[in-house]
């Protein structure tokens, strides 16, 4: 995601959006030139340095590249474009977790947009697999307390509201969780990171979490796995998708920018976290560029 805003500098301003467009038709040189007349004015502005990264990658500068996300990175500690991920991804390695602010700037401004472009464009369908998937663990159960954790505009809210006698939703993007809220169908949303939100959920307290597509944006899920097994009562279900990573036995950052879990360590972390794996399947959520996404549909109970 290329970021938008203002340099403070008119003339920064104006070449920069003629660089986004030099980018949007794939001329990388022009695009690179661009960026750089954008910095000779505007020096200090991450996103003129970020847009130069993207220029330089395109162009197999790599190098190059590398010290334009730096320079981003340097002048926007707290990320919101993702340099970080650019970074790993030109260096082959994988953090954490996606940087919160660019989490939370991607999805902001994506609120608007959100539900049409997911199904019409990316034929997604996470939550009815999901949802397919709990009715055929626990046919005609109601849960007490449903979790959607990463609840986005609230899709999964739509499938699964007659499923739970209460729902709350949790997600990153203020914009994202006032789409949910204009849905009426939680009992509560909270604009919050979902292992902060759920630090202050007490024990045992929900019966069900859901997660869809959501671990794209989370690497290292022992954390989120350990938090969720202490908020949920015995017998709980955790049902969520993830994209797959077939070879190797951790996670990774693929090309897309986007987390893949390899099936051993989702059995790892479940084991860890205390629950018991009821299904670990192969399951496409959605398409990207036309192709289905390889991913997992993981349902796990606490044990
Ligand atoms: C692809 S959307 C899916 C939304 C929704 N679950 C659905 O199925 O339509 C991913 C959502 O996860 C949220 N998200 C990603 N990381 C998060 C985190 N650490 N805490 C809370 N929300 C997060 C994003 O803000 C975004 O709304």
């Amino acid at each position: 995601m290329t970021p938008t805003g203002s340099s403070g500098d008119l003339a920064a301003d104006r070449r920069y959006r003629w660089a986004l467009g030099a980018l949007q038709e794939r001329d990388f040189e022009a695009a690179r030139d661009l960026f750089g007349q954008v910095l000779e004015l505007a020096p200090h502005w991450a996103p003129g340095w970020f847009g130069l990264g993207e220029a330089l990658e395109e162009l197999g500068r790599r190098a190059e590249a590398t010290a334009a996300f730096r320079a981003a990175l340097a002048r926007d500690p707290e990320d919101c474009a993702g340099a970080a991920l650019r970074l790993a991804r030109l260096s082959g390695e994988s953090p954490a977790l996606a940087p919160r602010a660019y989490v939370k700037t991607l999805f902001d401004q994506y609120a608007e947009t959100f539900d049409r472009h997911l199904t019409e464009v990316l034929a997604y369908r996470g939550p009815q697999i999901l949802l397919d998937a709990v009715e055929r663990a626990a046919p005609g159960r109601v849960f007490a307390h449903m979790l959607d954790l990463g609840c986005g505009a609230g899709l999964a809210g739509e499938f699964f509201r007659a499923k739970a006698a209460r729902m709350t939703g949790v997600d990153l993007a203020p914009a994202m969780i006032a789409k949910a809220r204009a849905k009426n169908l939680y009992d509560r949303l909270a604009a919050a990171d979902l292992l902060d939100f759920l630090d202050q959920e007490p024990a045992e307290s929900a019966d069900l979490a859901v997660a869809a597509d959501v671990f794209v944006y989370i690497g290292d899920l022992a954390p989120v796995f350990a938090s969720v097994a202490r908020v949920l009562e015995k017998g709980g279900v955790f049902a969520f998708t993830t994209q797959s990573l077939p070879n190797g036995s951790g996670f990774a950052l693929g090309a897309d920018l986007r987390f893949a879990h390899s099936q051993a360590y989702l059995r790892a972390c479940a084991a860890k976290a205390g629950f018991s794996v009821q299904k670990l399947a192969p399951a496409a959520t959605r398409k990207d560029r036309g192709a289905e996404t390889p991913g997992w549909l993981a349902l796990l109970l606490k044990s």
